[in-house]
């Protein structure tokens, strides 16, 4: 299979890069990329926000912030390079069609943000697409998509499987929210959708069995093309 892996950077770099998780990500990418064909994609969590923040007290510009934003995925991209050593390409990739040359060198291209007014889920499901995947698999900060929202409300229901019609659905209703924290961003939903991508919404703990994962066994989310 080919795969493209989406890490939120909440995920990877809660507070501070979460080491054991980095290096628990590498072992079992370099372990999936032995029988598969593995691309990934890393966002910029908190420590983006925080930039994106502080940012906001010099400049009303919302792209030069994105570009602050797109910066610090790169650097948590960098971490995954370090921690995947040999098997990742040594630079961060920032074209989809090199992310393909780089998959026949037999690396794992890995790539951060590439261009303002979006968030890496964007960029992960774009590169999906791009590259024809076989599998997206979205490792975010809750662990699968609800039928609202878990944080605020106890009676949210994890749903097993959905159509991608309604993970595009329920990305727009998140995204129409002031500060929602949708599992996915609407713009990546479409993306999902137009790709026809079958995708695997996991939360961290899956993520440690990611071999497993690929296999459909995940208590993710899984959505249908
Ligand atoms: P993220 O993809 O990290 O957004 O990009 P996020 O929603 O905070 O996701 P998690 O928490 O990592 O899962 C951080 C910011 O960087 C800019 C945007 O401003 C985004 O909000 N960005 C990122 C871009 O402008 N373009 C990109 O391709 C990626």
């Amino acid at each position: 299979m080919r795969i493209v892996f989406d890490i939120g950077g909440s995920v990877l770099v809660p507070e501070d890069p979460d080491i054991d998780f980095i290096k628990a990500m590498a072992y079992e990418l370099v372990k999936i990329s032995e029988d598969h064909e593995v691309a990934v994609v890393v966002g910029g969590g908190k420590v983006a926000r925080k930039y994106i923040q502080a940012a906001k007290e010099f400049t009303p510009n919302e792209t030069f912030k994105d570009y602050i934003g797109i910066h610090i995925t790169r650097a948590n991209a960098m971490l995954l390079i370090a921690a995947l050593g040999e098997k990742a390409y040594p630079f961060i990739i920032q074209d989809f069609r090199k992310a393909w040359e780089v998959i026949q060198l037999k690396k794992i291209p890995i790539m951060g943000g590439t261009h303002p007014g979006h968030t890496t889920d964007a960029v992960a499901a774009l590169l999906a697409e791009y590259l024809q995947a076989d599998l997206l698999v979205v490792i975010t900060n809750v662990d699968g998509v609800y039928d609202s929202d878990p944080k605020k409300n106890p009676n949210a229901k994890k749903l097993d499987r959905i159509t991608v019609d309604q993970l595009v659905e329920i990305a727009m209703q998140e995204e129409s929210k002031a500060g929602g924290s949708g599992v996915v961003d609407a713009l990546a939903a479409k993306f999902i959708q137009r790709g026809k991508i079958k995708t695997y919404i996991v939360g961290k703990k899956d993520a440690y069995h990611l071999f497993d994962v690929i296999k459909g066994k995940h208590s993710g989310t899984i959505v249908e093309p």
